[in-house]
């Protein structure tokens, strides 16, 4: 069969990603501008701003994406672009370039759903990896459990009803000073801290999937007031080793619950959370015990990236996916 090379375009939130990715799985070039550090003076990311940024960044990102990959655009099979859910204005520029270019070329365009976009990134790290497997996707927005049935259908088993554990740690750094981007750095501030010293509470809802982290973060919220009313310290590592723990436990037991209910032993994790080592040694040691795959993308491949917006468009493209001009942004577009 000959190699279908696929451009990617990713532009959902802070990062102008860009990349061409061979038969969804080898990663040719892989381009990303990214703007954290500029929103880190605003504590988050400023969304005008952001849209005006990924207009600087996305010709010279997607330039430089085809000569790493030494290709053409005439060599490209199909260009993918996130879609959505994201931000309006941001989603817009990747999408404006993808449909120019696709317009100008005959190119066919393929929108990416920016979560099978992350599921992907697996797909990239692990050549084995072939539905059916569950996936645990903890991305800055979204937390969620799926099954991925075949590299285009995905189920829904349980989500979080309220915050995703992604703000819970965003938000609890914020508030401890640790700044933005929050989960790299409550990650880095945990490191070596006894995740016994405080005891969190862990809501596990009965006959559901379903997660809930606004209870979690009330009660970190009214422990760090608490203790600044007493006149007393925080100790930060072990405060933040305790919190993340618990994140971690909650997402492990749904998990573990929804592999007994499906039978599937093959689990993956997925999305700019699954970078937290927490997480990862916590389902590393259940997967140990249980005798489970479990497999986690590179660092790298964590956050957002065109490869995976490449891979998870490769296998669209292969099972008909075409988008035309019309083609919009979906801020909130569902599973
Ligand atoms: O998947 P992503 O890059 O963007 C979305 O699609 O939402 O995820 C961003 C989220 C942010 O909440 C960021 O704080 C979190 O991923 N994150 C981490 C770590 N690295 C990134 N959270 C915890 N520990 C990390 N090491």
């Amino acid at each position: 069969m000959k190699d279908v090379l696929i451009l990617g375009i990713e532009s959902s939130c802070d990062e102008t990603a860009c990349s061409v990715v061979k038969n969804g799985r080898v990663i040719l070039s892989d381009v990303i501008a990214s703007q954290a550090d500029f929103h880190e003076q605003y504590g988050g990311v400023v969304p005008e701003l952001a849209s005006r940024m990924h207009v600087d960044s996305i010709y010279p990102t997607i330039k430089k994406a085809l000569s790493d990959a030494k290709v053409k655009l005439n060599d490209i099979d199909a260009i993918a672009v996130t879609y959505g859910p994201g931000l309006v204005g941001a989603l817009l520029v990747g999408l404006s370039a993808a449909k120019g270019l696709s317009s100008a070329s005959g190119i066919p365009l393929v929108g990416v759903h920016h979560l099978k976009g992350h599921i992907a990134a697996n797909y990239l790290c692990f050549p084995e990896l072939e539905p059916p497997f569950l996936c645990l996707l903890v991305s800055g927005g979204n937390t969620m459990i799926v099954k991925v049935s075949s590299y285009t259908d995905i189920e829904i088993l349980g989500r979080t009803r309220d915050d995703a554990a992604g703000e819970a740690i965003d938000k609890i750094a914020r508030v401890i000073g640790l700044g933005y981007p929050g989960g790299p750095k409550m990650d880095k501030a945990g490191q070596g801290g006894n995740s016994d010293a405080y005891s969190f509470p862990k809501t596990h809802m009965k006959d559901t999937l379903d997660f809930s982290f606004s209870g979690l973060k009330t009660y970190a919220l009214n422990l760090i007031n608490q203790s600044k009313q007493k006149g007393e310290t925080l100790d930060i590592t072990d405060f933040a080793a305790s919190y993340q723990s618990a994140i971690a436990d909650m997402l492990l037991k749904n998990t573990m619950l929804a592999m007994e209910q499906t039978g599937i032993g093959t689990i993956c994790l997925a999305g700019g959370v699954s970078a937290n080592s927490f997480l990862r040694k916590a389902f590393d040691d259940e997967a140990g015990k249980r005798g489970l795959t479990l497999y986690y993308p590179d660092l790298k491949l964590c956050t957002d990236n065109g490869a995976m917006i490449a891979s998870a468009g490769f296998f669209e493209y292969i099972n008909g996916t075409r988008h035309g001009l019309d083609l919009n942004a979906k801020p909130s577009l569902e599973l």
